[in-house]
């Protein structure tokens, strides 16, 4: 059976971005019975760049209750915690083996978390894109649902199996990207991405409506028409698409440009449109909430069923490897 790997890293709750680009794809493959599929909260990733430890005690946590919350389901899927299967730490040192500090050094990613933070450029850094190689390798994963940015991470995870399989003789596939519509969701502030870690720029989850109408009213726009779309207003009329549809985009976009359209109406319905599609993952959120020993007893059992393959893995890597 073909299988699939994804994670979050547990740098807080989950917003649109992770909802759109990852989750969405993961609930999609869970429910392909030619897949076999793992969900894991990628919580040692979170220690490459500064963190609080309180914040991530609760955040591998929370990072789990929004999967469920979202409809990730222990009957189809493994749901567990990177950190309590030790594999994935043992296989990315193999791994590294067959990587060159250069390649590494080059990649984009590595570089914007050097310019965001130039006092913490430390070897778990610049070890990120081994490590996730050894998560999605420790199951021969072929399929990762994962936002559009990670495709950089992916090409190194394909050209790690690639030379591992060359040099060791082992049966490593290449995996790819799973794709999802709402692969790149914009920033709230009308620049670059939604993500975590810019202030307002994205909504999470658990957001009530009414939070959800002040971010929402805060996207800068303009007068309402003009020639060319950008900025704000770009991301307003995306907004549009990926929750009310492409019709009712192309239809702003085309008044845009024409007669000219009116924010406030636009901005309202959108956020009613977002509250209607996060209202049922809050209400199943606050049962999980309500329940902490079935989460738990979830969690625990995750942990144990990805250990059962992945310690496979390792054997197989350690023999090929001559180290046992
Ligand atoms: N790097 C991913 C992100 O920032 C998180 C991640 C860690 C991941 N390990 C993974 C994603 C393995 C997919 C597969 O989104």
């Amino acid at each position: 059976m073909k299988r699939v790997l994804s994670g979050i890293r547990a740098t807080g709750r989950l917003h649109l971005g992770n909802y759109l680009g990852a989750v969405k794809g993961m609930l999609e493959l869970q429910d392909n019975e030619e897949y076999e599929t793992f969900y894991m909260v990628a919580d040692v990733h979170t220690i490459t760049t500064p963190y609080d430890v309180e914040e991530l005690r609760r955040n591998r946590r929370e990072v789990i209750l929004d999967y469920l919350a979202a409809g990730l389901d222990p009957e189809k899927s493994v749901i567990f915690q990177q950190s309590e299967v030790n594999e994935h730490l043992e296989l990315s040192f193999y791994l590294s083996s067959v990587v060159t500090v250069a390649k590494m050094q080059h990649l984009p990613t590595f570089k914007d978390k050097v310019k965001q933070f130039p006092e913490h450029v430390t070897m778990a850094l610049l070890n990120y894109p081994v490590l996730m190689a050894a998560d999605i390798l420790a199951y021969k994963a072929q399929s990762v649902p994962v936002g559009i940015d990670q495709e950089p991470h992916l090409e190194v995870v394909r050209e790690i199996a690639r030379r591992f399989n060359q040099d060791y003789g082992t049966n490593f596939p290449e995996p790819t990207r799973f794709k999802t519509q709402g692969e790149y969701v914009p920033s709230l502030t009308g620049e670059g991405k939604m993500s975590k870690s810019v202030e307002g720029s994205y909504i999470n989850l658990t957001d009530s409506l009414d939070v959800i109408k002040s971010k929402i009213a805060k996207i800068p726009t303009d007068e309402g028409r003009g020639e060319e779309i950008k900025g704000g207003v770009k991301s307003l009329f995306e907004f549009v698409g990926l929750f009310q549809g492409k019709e009712k985009k192309d239809e702003l976009e085309s008044k845009y440009k024409d007669e000219g359209v009116r924010y406030g109406e636009i901005k309202n319905e959108l956020s009613e449109a977002i509250y209607n599609e996060l209202k049922p993952i809050q209400e199943k959120r606050a049962e999980f909430e309500n329940n902490p020993e079935l989460v738990d007893k979830i969690i625990s059992e995750g942990n144990k069923k990805a250990r059962v393959v992945a310690s496979q893995t390792l054997i197989e890597v350690k023999k090929a490897m001559g180290l046992s």
